[in-house]
């Protein structure tokens, strides 16, 4: 990587070489995200963190962490050349210009008076001081106040000091907490405090030495507050950090940063200009595409320190394969795995939301112990197809004994929360429309695995907390894997209720075949169909006491009096085409035929959704479950010539 990174810093040098000045520092997040910690300092994870979009300099008070008395820091990790000796021993001074919206918000609940203020710093030190809280803003504490190679702009949002103005007002520190100009703006119609966002310029001419800082809301045009003929390089090193610093005492507020670029560069002279020779720059792009390569070579022939899943990447095929992913990027981006950023919890992990490059993502932490077969099954059946109504699995990791499989992320979660609701809140109510795109949805990703890729996936595992919903209610089949798991342990056909995935979706020939086929997962998507349409949990499809509860069997009963519409949810309000309501629900039955044989292909179950075909007849009274009832998949399977037991259990039976 940083033999990459060197390579095309050179290739830029040698592009640059004769037709400008080298740029010395320059950035610019439109927002922040998890992501940018590894170019964003935090002084202490505890007082300073990257939450949402913003740098939280101190921290809000959504966690158990105390709020008040911090002080904290955030700063770009890579330092800024401000100035420089030229060859005659004077002093080079580059220029700065940059701009960023901070907004400081009083704690929900407490309102005034707020404290204490935010500043934007130029430091040797990056560090935060110790006792810097309260008054002190994060920018000196009582020993260095006088002495500390700082200058801040402060934005200070309570009288701490006589000196002080106000409390809402800007200031430049120079090695203190003294501010030798003060610009108040009681009269400018800004309120630093109120949880409006300000925008700030601050612009340094290395030349004239002018700092200027400039101020903007959305309500308020650009206007300049403080302006100073000002020679930072005597108070400051060469190099220095930049970024910002915060504080509350007894009194709290939300110091954030919502976006900050900055650009700095060397202006000052001919001798800043950055000649290198051509030949200079051939020769060393030489050496680095040399050694670039070395280090590739070396980099392929180290071994997988893991060692235990040497060919996942040799069972990805596609060309959108997942990527793997580094544990700490995957660490960063949900802000190592933070339970405020928990999506969820099941039998095989806890899913996380993630920021990823911008991108919002789903990261599944798979549990050590019991995932990862289910694991590498994830990994190595989706991460092969790709269709629009599957979860699209983006990467995974596999690194210091930690199993994370990593997803696009589903704004609507899944369609469990939508379907079993009992909230009747409109905007958890999805109508007939929806529901029905969503049946169709999973009919094609189901038809996608059992017919359409080159290899024959069964899911096992459809159930609606399965399906997860994009922005536009689209359902996504997830959560590929589980039942291979259960089943690759070595249960026998006794622990059958196991095997099968979840009760209520098994199909009842999975009790003595113990193993899933195409039509065990018919028989699912049938369960699932009914719920969508009812708005009702599937209950235990198999047990005679709770016939009523079984949705099929309910379903059924009032099919045979004629009646079937009236299972629809009373939510929808009746706002639906009654025959259409029945050709579905007629679907959903047959696909709940206990016979196995009688079960319509995932296929047919399509044709019938778009209406190409009539809905297959089913008997007014449920059939009874005819034992043995061997579905026509069971036959037509080929155990393997070693006889093993495994073939026709195996979750991927070729085609
Ligand atoms: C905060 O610090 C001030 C002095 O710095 C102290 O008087 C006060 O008790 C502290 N408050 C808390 C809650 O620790
Ligand atoms: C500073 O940068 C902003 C945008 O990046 C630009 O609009 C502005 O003109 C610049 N100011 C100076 C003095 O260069
Ligand atoms: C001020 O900060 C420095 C550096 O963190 C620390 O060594 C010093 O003890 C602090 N002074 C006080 C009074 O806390
Ligand atoms: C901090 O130092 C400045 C400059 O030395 C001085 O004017 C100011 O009074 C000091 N403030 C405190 C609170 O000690
Ligand atoms: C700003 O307003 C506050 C109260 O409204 C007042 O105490 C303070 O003196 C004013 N500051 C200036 C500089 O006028
Ligand atoms: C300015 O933004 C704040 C929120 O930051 C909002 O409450 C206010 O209405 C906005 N004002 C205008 C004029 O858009
Ligand atoms: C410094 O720059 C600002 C903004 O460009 C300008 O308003 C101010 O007059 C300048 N000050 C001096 C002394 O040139």
């Amino acid at each position: 990587m940083f033999v990459l990174r060197f390579f095309k810093l050179l290739t830029l040098i040698a592009f640059l070489h004769a037709v400008a000045p080298i740029a010395c520092l320059k950035f610019d997040y439109p927002q922040f995200s998890g992501d940018d910690y590894q170019t964003i300092r935090v002084s202490d994870e505890k007082v300073s963190v990257i939450s949402g979009t913003a740098i939280q300099v101190t921290l809000d008070n959504s966690r158990d962490s105390a709020v008040t008395n911090l002080s904290g820091r955030a700063w770009y990790a890579k330092p800024f050349k401000l100035w420089r000796r030229g060859k005659g021993g004077d002093t080079i001074t580059a220029s700065f210009n940059s701009t960023f919206v901070i907004n400081i918000s009083p704690f929900p609940g407490k309102t005034t008076p707020v404290g204490e203020g935010l500043a934007f710093i130029l430091t040797a030190i990056p560090t935060v001081p110790e006792n810097s809280h309260g008054k002190w803003l994060g920018i000196v504490n009582e020993t260095s106040n006088g002495s500390s190679p700082i200058v801040a702009i402060e934005f200070d949002t309570l009288k701490s000091y006589p000196e002080d103005l106000d409390g809402n007002h800007i200031g430049l520190d120079v090695g203190s907490i003294y501010s030798t100009e003060q610009f108040s703006l009681n009269d400018s119609n800004v309120q630093l405090s109120n949880g409006n966002s300000v925008t700030v310029n601050v612009v340094y001419n290395g030349q004239s030495k002018n700092l200027s800082v400039f101020i903007a809301t959305n309500e308020t045009d650009e206007f300049i507050t403080i302006s100073k003929i000002i020679d930072l390089s005597s108070y400051l090193p060469e190099d220095v950090y930049v970024g910002f610093s915060a504080s509350t005492s007894d009194q709290l507020e939300l110091n954030c940063v919502k976006s900050w670029s900055f650009q700095g560069k060397d202006i000052a002279g001919r001798s800043l200009w950055v000649w290198i020779s051509v030949p200079t720059v051939a020769l060393l792009l030489l050496i680095f595409v040399v050694a670039f390569f070395l280090y590739r070579r070396r980099k392929s022939r180290q071994v997988d320190p893991e060692g235990a899943y040497p060919n996942i990447e040799d069972h990805i095929r596609s060309s959108t394969a997942p990527r793997r992913f580094r544990l700490n990027e995957l660490r960063n981006a949900t802000r190592n795995f933070n339970p405020k950023n928990k999506l969820g919890k099941g039998g095989f992990g806890t899913v996380y939301k993630g920021i990823w490059r911008n991108k919002e993502i789903a990261v599944k932490r798979v549990s050590k112990k019991s995932g990862k077969q289910e694991f590498v099954a994830e990994v190595t059946t989706i991460g092969n197809l790709n269709h629009k109504n599957l979860v699209k699995l983006i990467g995974w990791c596999y690194e210091s004994r930690e199993l994370l499989l990593v997803y696009e992320y589903m704004p609507n979660g899944s369609l469990d929360k939508f379907i079993f609701s009992d909230d009747s809140r409109e905007e958890l109510t999805l109508d007939w429309e929806t529901r029905l795109s969503i049946i169709n949805g999973v009919a094609q990703a189901l038809e996608y695995l059992h017919y359409g890729s080159h290899q024959r996936v069964l899911h096992r595992d459809i159930k609606s907390s399965n399906i997860m919903l994009d922005s536009e209610f689209n359902a996504k089949l997830g959560d590929f894997g589980l039942a291979r798991t259960i089943q690759d342990k070595g249960k026998t056909h006794h622990s059958t209720l196991e095997i099968a995935g979840t009760p209520g979706y098994m199909a009842p020939e999975t009790f003595l075949i113990s193993r899933a086929t195409v039509e065990t997962d018919v028989y699912s998507f049938g369960v699932l169909l009914l719920e969508v349409v009812c708005g009702r949990k599937p209950g235990n499809q198999n047990e005679e006491d709770t016939y009523n509860g079984s949705i099929v069997n309910w379903t059924w009963d009032l099919y045979k009096k004629g009646r079937i519409v009236d299972v629809a949810d009373p939510r929808m309000e009746g706002k639906f085409e009654k025959e259409e309501m029945e050709d579905v629900l007629i679907l959903g039955l047959a696909c709940c035929h206990p016979n196995p044989n009688y079960r319509p292909s995932m296929k047919t179950v399509l044709q019938v959704l778009t209406r190409e075909v009539e809905p297959p007849q089913v008997p007014l009274e449920r059939p009874s479950f005819i034992w043995p009832a061997m579905p026509p998949s069971f036959n037509k399977l080929e155990y393997s010539t070693t006889g093993s037991q495994l073939a026709p259990f195996s979750e991927l039976s070729g085609r």
